[in-house]
């Protein structure tokens, strides 16, 4: 007989057992520095544990955070993470427990959405989420690096040393990126100590790393670089040929051409023979202004983060829209079936309203009406996906008119992107 698997929000004096089994399944050792570490970025009441009759083996935890949309407008989400079963028992519905509690704890607090990183793309689409963002890690030979002269001459490069300091520059900076960045989180002082303490060295944070700010010809901060130094000498003596790596963990501009200063003076450190941006958009501005843009190589290309709408008034009225017009979306939601509804959707001046439909009539409105599942609208409501391109795959259906009527409205100036791990 299979044993009873019983989710719950663990108290404070079950946190660290439920910790023991996150790290469990991570893979990894935990100390006594870790347990709490961050415990302070991740509401009690959004904390859950698996149990069985064997004890806790297995958690989750999310984090509140402010999702910019297209736009810029934020809505409110559930950043789901750490979610881990302790490996003697997974494969026993500890997953699919914890992901059902999570979603209803998330529609009780009023998320918009929950999102997530996730270790495996194939884990998650179950659940409801689409792929909402995408990353690239790019490879430069920095010396093949070369942009037209005097192309960035206005900007001027500073290390900051000092984390307070480096807090007061970098926090305004990512926060208005962030305004025009579909897919960004919103970071606080809390998280930018986490991101850059010399303590941590872990998927939040990289321990020791150089802070490099861009200031435009009137002295205002616009862009910064985080990177790090990874000398690899060639000889024994750790003399004679030198091939060190820069390590770039984020770059954040507020304009195109502080990204080519930045990433400049990067490729011109003394030593540095290759670039390695780990976390990038896909189409990142610098290689237009390359003399050589196919010097900059992918080395890969990934899923980010993905996203499980629940509240499609606030997701569908907080955005920006290519065109004006009206569609009827026949939605569908893979487990609550109280959200499975039609909803019109008029854009006009600008502004975006929701109102639910409860007598579509298919064939007077097939020309405004597009069917899709909460995965194709995790995938397109921050613009990552066009709706066309999902149609070619049946995950929209409708009508060639409505399809492409659906796709226009959807269409946004800028690729999401989210730079902050979770
Ligand atoms: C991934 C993990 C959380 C799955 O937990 P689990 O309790 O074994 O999963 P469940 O038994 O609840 O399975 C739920 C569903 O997910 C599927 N699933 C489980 N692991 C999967 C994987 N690695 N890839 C794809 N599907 C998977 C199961 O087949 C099941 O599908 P079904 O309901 O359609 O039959 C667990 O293996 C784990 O902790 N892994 C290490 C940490 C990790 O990667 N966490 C995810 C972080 S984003």
């Amino acid at each position: 007989m299979p044993d009873k698997v019983e989710v719950f929000c663990p108290s404070l004096a079950e946190w660290p057992a439920v910790h023991r089994a996150i790290e469990d399944g991570f893979g990894s050792a935990v100390t006594a520095d870790d347990i709490g570490a961050r415990d302070h970025l991740r509401p009690a009441e959004r904390r859950l544990a698996v149990r069985d009759d064997d004890g806790i083996f297995g958690g989750c935890f999310a984090y509140e955070f402010g999702l910019s949309m297209p736009g810029g407008a934020r809505v409110p989400v559930a950043g789901l993470g750490g979610v881990s079963i302790s490996p003697p028992s997974q494969g026993k519905g500890g997953l699919r427990h914890m992901m059902q509690a999570h979603l209803e704890n998330s529609l009780a607090l009023g998320d918009a959405a929950s999102v997530l990183m996730a270790s495996e793309s194939g884990l998650y689409q179950r659940f409801g989420y689409g792929m909402a963002t995408e990353m690239v890690q790019w490879q430069l030979p920095v010396r093949e690096f070369s942009v037209p002269t005097g192309l960035v001459d206005e900007f001027t490069i500073r290390l900051i040393h000092d984390r307070a300091q480096a807090i007061s520059i970098l926090l305004p900076i990512h926060e208005k990126a962030v305004n025009t960045q579909p897919g960004g989180i919103d970071r606080d002082d809390d998280w930018w100590q986490q991101i850059l303490s010399d303590d941590t060295d872990s998927w939040f944070g990289r321990g020791p790393q150089f802070v490099a700010v861009a200031y435009d010809a009137n002295v205002n901060a616009c862009g910064y670089a985080l990177y790090k130094m990874d000398a690899k000498a060639e000889t024994a003596t750790g003399h004679g040929r030198v091939h060190s790596v820069c390590k770039v963990s984020e770059i954040v501009t507020l304009e195109p051409q502080a990204q080519v200063a930045l990433i400049k003076y990067m490729a011109s450190i003394g030593m540095a023979r290759e670039l390695i941006w780990e976390l990038a958009p896909v189409r990142p501005a610098v290689r237009h202004y390359m003399a050589d843009p196919r010097q900059l190589w992918q080395q890969a290309r990934l899923d980010m983060m993905w996203l499980r709408p629940l509240d499609l008034p606030a997701l569908f009225c907080n955005r920006s829209y290519g065109v004006e017009g009206q569609v009827i979306i026949d939605y569908c939601d893979p487990i609550f079936k109280h959200l499975c509804k039609a909803w019109r959707l008029t854009v006009d001046n600008g502004s975006a309203n929701m109102e639910e439909v409860t007598d579509v009539n298919r064939s007077t409105n097939a020309g405004l009406l597009v069917a899709l599942d909460s995965v194709a609208l995790g995938s397109l409501i921050l613009g990552g996906t066009r709706a066309a391109e999902l149609a070619t795959v049946g995950a929209v259906m409708g009508t060639d008119e409505s399809i492409h009527l659906f796709d226009r409205l959807m269409l946004c100036d800028v690729a999401p992107f989210n730079l902050t791990k979770f």
